[in-house]
């Protein structure tokens, strides 16, 4: 006999503290009817493999009708699913099918805009109708003709097209799309527009889902210009000056109260581009009802030298640790952190932070993961990253199909800038890296789908695919595995006090977790050379034991290219 089908999870207080989350970019995921497109009914097909990995939740990329001009961050209805995915119906299988298995389900909330096909904003396009002010309306700028070239009412560029407004003759005013003019920015100034965010949210909660992942939730509260009206240049790198506007805590406050976000312990996760600390620490204090935690980008954007993605820089590890070490100081007290490398967005951690050569991308990959999942936080895993799925060999322009890439090519081209830099730019961080279909198995296509995949299949899922790392206890995914039993398990792992050794060390990531008077002590070596370990900077080992490792053995005083060891220290008495 099974055991009773549990229908809802229980969500004690804060069980996010012990969660692990796998995300799902589902058109990438896994295709059911050959269409050659990832669907609800292949995430089903999929429920026992996440549930023998042993994460706790999935996050899914939107699935909600939408015109995908942006992959589905363009929505054009909250409240069905796009059939390109599947249906309503499929959902709540797939809802019941991941609680029944003890997994949760967290949803991906794109309110900061919606698809210009919304009927929102089809309505406000018409400058009489009640939902006019839903949306940023404005006229051409002084002296300019309303719809000429330079009219705009400033030249604040969008995210992935030149101008952040976009014309529309109907009324001969131009509407605000930070994103791309697929994705008009709603008014969150109206609070009209806010109440019917929150009964759509609530319409989720009532469904079952267990969370919201809220996409670029710190741009909702736009700066005084631009909800007044005035003129405002943002320059270049205008994302993050419209970001953390000076109403962000009250929105956020607001919907945590009118969803019951915490009343019913959903796990609350906002994008925040451009946060810092200080932002993190206000929006993820527990008294303040606000949210559970954020994506911070400053960690995925060391390795660039300007505000821009595609100015490449080399990233010393230095860095690196020691970003990721003053958000755990920031939000040692009250707070909390999320954890990732990866999700849709960023390139492949393992071709950027580690090194995808066959020599060394398990190894590479594992301690990686270490690293990252011995901080204290919630740790975030992007498909395919518990294999060590690496960058695809994307050469020339037309190997890319992101809005983000395309645009950028044709801007920066247009700008004078060398085609071979900008193709370096796009091979280091186009999004497409990370949307390359989950490599299954070997077979033609993967075993993503019978079809033709809507963006081809990495070459290198003959070596590398889950099937075959399932098969072997010593691969990235069943390092994977120990890593997330381990939090489950470990208390010290989940709570305890973090702290940084060796900041300065250019091959080693080195720190502490302790808890009460049990410390774990992780050593990392994050290069392609061996490194002697520097015993005599660190606290004692005498006695300790090896909790885990990427290689046999653990006594050793150096460590291969890419080991790592999680050590429990004896008790200094
Ligand atoms: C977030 C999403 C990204 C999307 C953008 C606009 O950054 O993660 O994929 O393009 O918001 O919605
Ligand atoms: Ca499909």
């Amino acid at each position: 006999m099974n055991s009773p089908v549990e229908s809802t999870p229980s969500r004690p207080d804060q069980w996010w503290r012990s969660a692990v989350v796998y995300q799902i970019y589902p058109r990438s995921f896994q295709d059911s009817n050959g269409d050659g497109i990832g669907d609800l009914r292949g995430i089903i097909d999929r429920l026992d493999y996440l549930a023998e990995l042993g994460v706790d939740v999935l996050w899914l990329s939107p699935v909600y009708r939408s015109p995908q001009v942006d992959n589905g961050y363009d929505i054009s209805d909250y409240r069905d699913i796009d059939p390109l995915f599947g249906t309503l119906a499929d959902l709540d299988e797939l809802l019941a099918q991941a609680h029944r298995r003890g997994i949760k389900l967290v949803m991906d909330l794109v309110v900061n805009h919606t698809s210009d096909q919304h009927p929102w904003f089809i309505e406000s396009r018409d400058p009489g109708s009640a939902k006019r002010d839903w949306y940023f309306w404005r006229p051409a700028r002084p002296g300019g003709t309303a719809g000429a070239p330079g009219a705009e009412p400033d030249d604040n560029p969008a995210a992935f097209a030149p101008s952040a407004w976009t014309y529309d003759p109907t009324s001969g005013e131009y509407y605000l799309g930070i994103f791309s003019p697929g994705q008009p920015d709603l008014n969150w100034e109206n609070p009209d527009v806010r109440q019917a965010v929150y009964a759509m949210m609530r319409w989720w909660v009532d469904r079952g889902v267990d969370g919201f992942r809220m996409d670029v939730i710190n741009l909702i509260s736009k700066p005084a210009e631009l909800t007044t009206g005035n003129p405002l240049d943002l320059g270049q790198g205008s994302l993050r000056r419209v970001a953390n506007g000076p109403r962000l805590d009250e929105f956020l406050a607001e919907m945590n109260r009118e969803v019951g976000l915490d009343e019913h312990n959903l796990l609350t996760v906002g994008e925040m581009p451009g946060a810092t600390i200080e932002v993190a620490q206000r929006v993820t204090d527990p008294a303040r009802h606000e949210l559970n935690m954020v994506f911070t980008f400053e960690h995925v954007n060391l390795d660039q030298s300007s505000w821009s993605k595609w100015d490449l820089a080399d990233l010393p590890l230095p860095v690196l640790k020691g970003n990721l070490a003053q958000w755990q100081e920031g939000l040692a007290e009250a707070g909390w952190n999320s954890l990732y490398y990866d999700n849709h967005d960023q390139p492949r951690a393992v071709s950027r932070f580690g090194d995808d050569s066959p020599e060394h991308r398990v190894n590479s990959a594992k301690t990686l993961a270490t690293v990252l999942h011995l901080h204290k936080g919630t740790p975030y895993i992007y498909q395919g990253e518990e294999f060590g799925m690496t960058n695809a060999p994307l050469t020339e322009i037309g190997h890319y199909l992101d809005v983000e890439s395309l645009n950028y090519h044709a801007l920066a081209t247009a700008g004078g800038v060398a085609e071979e830099q900008v193709l370096r730019s796009l091979a280091a961080k186009g999004r497409d890296h990370a949307r390359t279909p989950v490599q299954w198995d070997d077979t033609d296509h993967a075993g993503f789908t019978t079809g033709t995949p809507w963006i081809p299949v990495n070459p290198n899922h003959r070596e590398i695919n889950a099937q075959s790392a399932r098969r072997d206890p010593d691969s990235v995914f069943g390092h994977f595995q120990r890593l997330i039993r381990l939090r489950h398990d470990d208390q010290t792992v989940r709570e305890g006090r973090f702290q940084l050794l060796l900041p300065d060390h250019q091959q080693l990531w080195a720190f502490t977790r302790t808890l009460g008077d049990d410390t774990l002590l992780v050593l990392a070596n994050c290069s392609s050379a061996p490194a002697e370990i520097p015993s005599e900077q660190l606290p004692a080992l005498d006695g300790a034991g090896v909790v885990l490792g990427t290689h046999p053995g653990g006594g050793e005083s150096r460590l291969a290219p890419w080991e790592s060891r999680i050590l429990r220290l004896q008790p200094s008495s």
